[in-house]
């Protein structure tokens, strides 16, 4: 697939999603977006049914800054009880649904919205689906002081980190970047990298993983549950 092809996959699927959106979230009910190029689309294909979306939780500054542009105005993930849906896109799903997200840097306030929703709808591109995670390097938000610390933890395990030059997350973070790594049973690792004093979230989203997958492909967008 060469990049235009994924640009056009990503935006028949961000459409797909709206759609979604437009079908099953209740009127007057709040809607999780996530970052991501692929989310920037259907933030964009939100525009036509944003009246019936009383307001989002937005999972970094970029989403925030883009859903305010188009009108939708802003929730605190504090000032709600629940989320019905969160939509997101990811840099690797396996078929357990079992993801690498981080990519774009906002793997912490990703994973805190997908806690808090009922429904996750992962918006992939064909290209992100494996058989096993790990191809994508693993992002890891650290605080930074314990960068070096959370470095040579991670060298133990069998990674190889590299810090994201240049990037602060919205949470005033480092991110390091880890390949390597065995991702056989991702619920362990992500367990086990939880451990590391000193790291903020992984990027491995196993133990909450996606709920519907919507797959944008070369014949169509196809629904996984
Ligand atoms: C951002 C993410 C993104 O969802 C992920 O990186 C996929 O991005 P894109 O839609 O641009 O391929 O986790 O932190």
């Amino acid at each position: 697939m060469n990049q235009d092809q994924q640009t056009q996959l990503k935006k028949s699927v961000a459409e797909a999603a709206a759609r979604y959106v437009a079908q099953n979230l209740k009127a007057g009910a709040i809607l999780g977006v996530g970052t991501g190029s692929t989310a920037n689309l259907f933030i964009d294909a939100l525009r036509p049914i944003k009246e019936k979306i009383r307001g989002a939780v937005a999972s970094s500054e970029n989403t925030a800054r883009k859903l305010t542009e188009i009108g939708i105005p802003l929730v605190a993930l504090n000032d709600i009880d629940s989320l019905p849906i969160y939509v997101d896109g990811a840099d690797e799903i396996d078929a357990s649904f079992a993801m690498i997200k981080g990519g774009g840097g906002a793997l912490t306030r990703e994973k805190i919205i997908a806690d808090v929703a009922d429904c996750f709808v992962c918006i992939a591109d064909a290209s992100k689906v494996v058989a096993v995670l790990g191809n994508f390097p693993l992002p890891i938000e650290v605080i930074p002081m314990a960068t070096a610390q959370v470095a040579r933890a991670v060298v133990a395990l069998g990674g190889t980190p590299v810090l994201r030059k240049g990037f602060v997350t919205d949470n005033g973070n480092h991110i390091l970047d880890v390949s390597g790594l065995s991702i056989t049973d991702p619920v362990a690792l992500e367990s086990a990298l939880n451990q590391i004093v000193g790291t903020v979230t992984n990027g491995l989203f196993a133990r909450r993983g996606a709920d519907v997958l919507l797959l944008g492909t070369l014949n169509g967008v196809e629904t996984r549950t």
